[in-house]
């Protein structure tokens, strides 16, 4: 038979270990999630590109708009920083844990892909870029998962955009 005192201590541990495992979730939840906050946000937008990037707006105040991407979509206010980030860095979508941004810095973007991530994309050129984003469909003609809004916007907004994410290469 267990002493009260002693029930007091399993109950103490048990309680314990709650509040730990709380602590490690969301410190993970912490790491994983892009970083959206607006407080990160630049002052000041450097270019249309840019601006479009973080607020799903042109410098004329119209909105870009999208078909997909589910609940998110709606909750972030429709830009690509809601979901891939301040930093461009991408990670795991709310709520849905299971759905990763992929990081869409230039880096990424141009770099090849091993095949061991099971992520191998070829580079990406502005032009296919720009179909990536308004038509779901990467270099290598793979389709991008449907959590990836298909994006709606004039080819001026768009080549601004795309020049923003691939500063380097000329069009
Ligand atoms: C609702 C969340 C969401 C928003 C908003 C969003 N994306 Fe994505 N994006 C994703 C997800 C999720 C994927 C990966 C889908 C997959 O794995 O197939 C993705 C994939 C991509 C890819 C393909 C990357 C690769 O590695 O091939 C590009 C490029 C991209 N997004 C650009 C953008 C741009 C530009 C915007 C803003 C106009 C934007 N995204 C807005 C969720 C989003």
């Amino acid at each position: 038979m267990i002493s009260e005192s002693g029930r007091k201590r399993r109950n103490l541990i048990v309680a314990g270990s709650v509040a730990l495992g709380l602590v490690a979730l969301l410190s993970l939840e912490f790491s994983l999630t892009p970083r959206t906050d607006r407080g990160d946000w630049p002052t000041q937008f450097r270019s249309n590109g840019e601006q479009l990037y973080f607020t799903g707006m042109n410098s004329n105040g119209e909105a870009i708009r999208a078909t997909g991407g589910g609940h998110m979509q709606m909750m972030g206010g429709g830009s690509c920083a809601a979901c891939h980030g301040v930093d461009r860095q991408g990670g795991r979508l709310r709520p849905t844990y299971w759905t990763v941004a992929p990081a869409i810095t230039e880096a990424a973007l141009t770099g090849e892909h091993g095949d061991s991530d099971g992520h191998d994309h070829s580079s990406y050129t502005r032009e296919s870029l720009a179909e990536a984003i308004t038509k779901g469909v990467r270099p290598d003609g793979s389709e991008i998962g449907s959590r990836m809004p298909r994006w709606l916007m004039s080819d001026e907004d768009l080549s601004d955009l795309v020049a923003f994410l691939l500063p380097d290469e000329g069009s």
